[in-house]
């Protein structure tokens, strides 16, 4: 049995095909098995926790999806409702500079909460989210995840005129961006974000977060508290490594472009199920 593209000969012309591809291809397959082997390990270090669950359960299984729904609409207790900060349909608000919650990854919510419940991650705007996390128990964060990870993940992010009629933020030029998000700047050492974000920011769960058609205040915030250290609940440290080299300019740009980033390629409308 041939793989990839010896697979796709005609059998008829199988025995044109090159010895050495065949060594060549157990090879690639090799090392495709050892850098496998490397990221499951690196996984496996990063949930040790309870926090990781199969990203290929359905949403109903993550969580309680009608209990999510009533602490996100009712609240609980003395946590307010969250859509009362990050919008009806979870879409966050660029004048709060709350972020989308709707269609993030529900381990990268998850995982949030428990850094804002144990002030490993600070709220640096109001400080709510620490509050509104040490409100909530496991199970409720978990409901309150699979609900908003189960909203529609339609591309809709920041009005950038409107973001520029606030007056307290600067944007920045898109194409600068777009040119970060896809190659990095290799001369000043910074990696693309599609790196680990996945194409155009859409989010490789479960650790690396939906980036794209996120808010531009919410991701220049975050991107400023990544490079100053403000906000330090990465693992390995690696968006702090990658932040630290960004400028003000670096990020306004990024921003700029990740907020209305397409999700798809134009001839492959498929994003991967994930959550
Ligand atoms: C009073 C306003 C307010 C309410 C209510 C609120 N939030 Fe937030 N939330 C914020 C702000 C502001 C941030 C951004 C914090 C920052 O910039 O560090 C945030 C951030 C978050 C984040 C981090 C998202 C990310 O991409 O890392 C999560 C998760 C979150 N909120 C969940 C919730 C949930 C769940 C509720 C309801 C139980 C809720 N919030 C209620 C204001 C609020
Ligand atoms: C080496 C991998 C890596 C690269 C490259 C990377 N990031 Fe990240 N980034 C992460 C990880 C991991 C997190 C999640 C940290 C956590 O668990 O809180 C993250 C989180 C973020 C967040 C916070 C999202 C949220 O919802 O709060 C933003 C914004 C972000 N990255 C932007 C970028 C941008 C812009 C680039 C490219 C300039 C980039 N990242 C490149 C690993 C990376």
């Amino acid at each position: 049995m041939g793989l990839g593209i010896a697979g796709m000969v005609n059998e008829k012309h199988k025995t044109s095909v090159p010895k050495e591809n065949d060594q060549i291809g157990r090879e690639c397959f090799m090392q495709s098995k050892i850098i496998l082997r490397m990221a499951l390990a690196v996984l496996a270090m990063l949930f040790t926790s309870t926090v990781f669950a199969s990203e290929w359960a359905s949403y109903d299984e993550l969580g309680n999806l009608e209990h999510g729904k009533k602490i996100f609409t009712e609240g609980k207790g003395d946590v307010p409702p969250c859509n009362s900060c990050h919008g009806p349909a979870g879409l966050g608000d660029d004048s709060m500079g709350t972020p989308r919650l709707a269609g993030q990854g529900f381990n990268y919510i998850v995982k949030q909460l428990e850094d804002f419940g144990s002030d490993k991650r600070k709220d640096e705007t109001m400080y709510i989210m620490n509050t509104n996390a040490k409100g909530l128990n496991e199970q409720d964060r978990r409901d309150v995840a699979a609900y908003v990870a189960s909203l529609p993940k339609d591309a809709k992010g920041s009005d950038l005129k409107a973001v520029k009629d606030l007056g307290t933020v600067q944007v920045g030029t898109r194409y600068l961006g777009k040119s970060l998000v896809m190659y990095g700047a290799p001369s000043r050492d910074i990696p693309a974000c599609h790196s680990c974000h996945g194409f155009n920011g859409r989010g490789a769960y479960p650790v690396y977060p939906m980036i794209g058609n996120q808010k531009y205040v919410y991701l220049v915030n975050q991107l400023k508290n990544w490079h100053s250290g403000a906000r330090a609940n990465d693992p390995l440290s690696q968006m702090q490594k990658v932040a630290r080299k960004l400028t003000d300019e670096d990020i306004y740009n990024v921003a700029t472009y990740l907020t209305t980033a397409p999700r798809t390629t134009g001839g492959n409308n498929l994003i991967p199920v994930q959550r």
